[in-house]
């Protein structure tokens, strides 16, 4: 198959250009990123002399570096492009709504036109906050950050093609995810970094929030599932069931690395920081799809990950994300 992947050079979509490189040896792949801060070339070093793989520098907002993308012919397209941090959509929400939302509707107009297969990678995020049980696909929108009313509103517009025009499009929403190759904003690779450099954490409030854990190389294989198996204009739920506090997160990580809690810095919560995620995974169940990762085993590999690539995470922390820390959390 020919893919067009959006957002290839951030966490997940670097780390599904390299499991459809591995599994299916018959797919090419185009690769169209606007290299943003969280955009990193060197999450694909290993791809890039690969005859199946392409590079292409543009804008998914921007009809001209769309159009030259579907110039390459793709058979499908899996759209990972999106800001995606909810700190940084509290101080700067515009980005989101313009990349998440005009992108996405850039990207469905153009497969509409193509008459090919939309993959929108969504997230949890969207459903809200949920003391109890968990949300199905049918349970209602109520996305409480810019970030997440912005992916919200992109999934609307996927629903509205789908509705409208009968586009071949779907949806995938999944819980945290972790694992090599995240930018060190996000909270497990932040921590572990932290942790190596001689930091302490920042645990926003009491550390009760929950969220549910899923191995990265897990999102990825329900990713592929869902393209090649997925029902045109279904939305699937993708979760680990490894639900935790921060607080206990916070201490896996320390444990891993053989530190005590006097690492850790309470520092003021999140505004309108949602308590906890959870999703009913039924649906990408029964098409066969089961994580293989507990986040016991995730969290040993992905810190031994993060011990093995300083090369990889330390330029990050001493560049654009040296400023943006020391505003955020000062001195921690
Ligand atoms: P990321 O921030 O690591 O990477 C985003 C990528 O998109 C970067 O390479 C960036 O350069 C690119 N990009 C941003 N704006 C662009 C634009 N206008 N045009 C082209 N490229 C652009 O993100 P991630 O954590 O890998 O998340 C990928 C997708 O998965 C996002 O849609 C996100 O909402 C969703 N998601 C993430 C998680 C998670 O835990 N990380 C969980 C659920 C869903
Ligand atoms: O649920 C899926 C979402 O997960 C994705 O859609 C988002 O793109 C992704 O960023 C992530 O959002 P979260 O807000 O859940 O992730 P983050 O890593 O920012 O925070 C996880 C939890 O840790 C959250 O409860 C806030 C807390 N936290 C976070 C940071 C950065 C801290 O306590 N301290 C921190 O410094």
């Amino acid at each position: 198959m020919r893919l067009l992947v959006t957002g290839g050079c951030g966490f997940i979509g670097s780390n599904f250009i390299r499991h459809l490189m591995r599994e299916h040896p018959e797919d090419e792949v185009l690769n169209l990123d606007k290299l943003t801060y969280a955009g990193n070339p060197e999450n694909l070093r290993d791809v890039e002399g690969d005859p199946r793989y392409t590079f292409l520098k543009g804008d998914i907002c921007e009809e001209a570096d769309v159009r030259k993308a579907f110039e390459w012919g793709p058979e499908a397209v899996v759209n990972f492009a999106a800001e995606t941090h909810v700190d940084r959509s509290i101080t700067d929400p515009e980005a989101f709504v313009r990349t998440d939302v005009l992108g996405t509707f850039r990207l469905l107009e153009a497969v509409r036109g193509a008459g090919v297969r939309l993959v929108h990678i969504s997230t949890d995020e969207v459903y809200g906050s949920i003391a109890e049980g968990s949300f199905t696909e049918e349970s209602p929108l109520r996305p409480n950050s810019p970030y997440a009313a912005s992916k919200a509103g992109a999934d609307l517009l996927v629903r509205s093609y789908v509705r409208t025009y009968g586009t071949d499009a779907l949806i995938v929403r999944s819980s945290n995810n972790y694992g090599p190759y995240q930018y060190p904003e996000k909270v497990i690779p932040l921590f572990i970094t932290n942790l190596l450099e001689g930091r302490k954490v920042p645990l926003y409030g009491e550390g009760a929030n929950v969220r549910d854990w899923l191995f990265v190389e897990d999102n990825c294989r329900a990713i592929d599932l869902v393209l090649r198996r997925g029902e045109s204009g279904g939305v699937y739920n993708v979760g680990a069931g490894q639900e935790r506090s921060n607080l206990e997160l916070t201490r896996s990580i320390l444990a891993l690395l053989g530190m005590g809690e006097e690492h850790i810095q309470k520092v003021p919560d999140r505004p309108g920081h949602d308590f906890r995620y959870s999703l009913d995974c039924t649906r990408i169940r029964s098409l066969g799809w089961e994580p293989l990762y507990d986040l016991e085993r995730g969290l040993r590999e992905t810190v031994r990950w993060y011990r093995e690539n300083r090369d990889w995470w330390m330029p990050i922390k001493s560049g654009e994300f040296r400023e943006y820390y020391r505003r955020r959390y000062g001195d921690i």
